[in-house]
């Protein structure tokens, strides 16, 4: 099983580790996110199950993991973001990145950088032939970063996401693959 680093180099105002599991970090994840519920709600239709920070425990677990490649992101130890793999598929050495920053930290180019440390992690100790990024067509600033980090955009899922409140988004799929990470730019 791959092991991943506890801390990233972040060379930015910002750190990113996993931090040990406790209650501290799942009420700082629950705070974050009850900080963000309008900001999020658009994209994220897992927000509104978020309640309570022990809803947050199990995240809290599972980034603390060295097996999974999930880190969080804090400006002066203060709780911003969340960025790592959330579905592998194994046999087909696919995974799908994920991410979520704090509206006070956005603008500044820091998710930008953190999916690039995940992605890379995914081929250099995930063994990932393919990593994915999946976004709503209309979340345009999610839609960036893949595309300034070289994705590829290998086309739109129609309707493929309804969230909780009933409103149906159509999902573009970007892909990097190992050959392309390794040629540094995509063909
Ligand atoms: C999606 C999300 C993480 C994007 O955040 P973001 O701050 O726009 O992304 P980054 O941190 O990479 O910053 C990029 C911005 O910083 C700017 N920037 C500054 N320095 C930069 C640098 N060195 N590198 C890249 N961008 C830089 C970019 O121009 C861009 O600004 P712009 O939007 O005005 O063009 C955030 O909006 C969010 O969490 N949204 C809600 C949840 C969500 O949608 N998650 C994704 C679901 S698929």
């Amino acid at each position: 099983m791959a092991k991943y680093p506890h801390s990233i180099d972040f060379d930015f105002e910002f750190d990113m580790y996993k931090p040990a599991a406790s209650f501290q970090v799942a009420r700082d994840l629950y705070d974050v996110v009850n900080r963000n519920r309008d900001f999020f709600r658009p994209w994220l239709g897992w927000v509104d199950f978020v309640r309570t920070p022990e809803d947050e425990f199990d995240v809290a677990k599972s980034v603390a993991s060295e097996n999974t490649n999930k880190y969080l992101l804090y400006e002066n130890m203060r709780l911003r973001g969340m960025v790592g793999v959330v579905r592998e598929d194994v046999s087909n050495k696919t995974v799908e990145i994920g991410y979520w920053l704090d509206k006070a930290a956005n603008g500044r180019g820091v998710m930008t950088r953190a999916v690039e440390k995940v992605q890379n992690l995914a081929f250099e100790e995930g063994n990932a032939n393919r990593v994915e990024i999946r976004c709503a067509t209309e979340n345009k600033a999610s839609r960036a970063i893949p595309e300034r980090l070289n994705f590829k955009l290998d086309g739109i899922l129609r309707q493929a996401e309804v969230l909780p409140n009933g409103v149906i988004h159509d999902i573009a799929v970007y892909s990097k693959l190992r050959q392309d990470w390794q040629k540094g730019k995509v063909k």
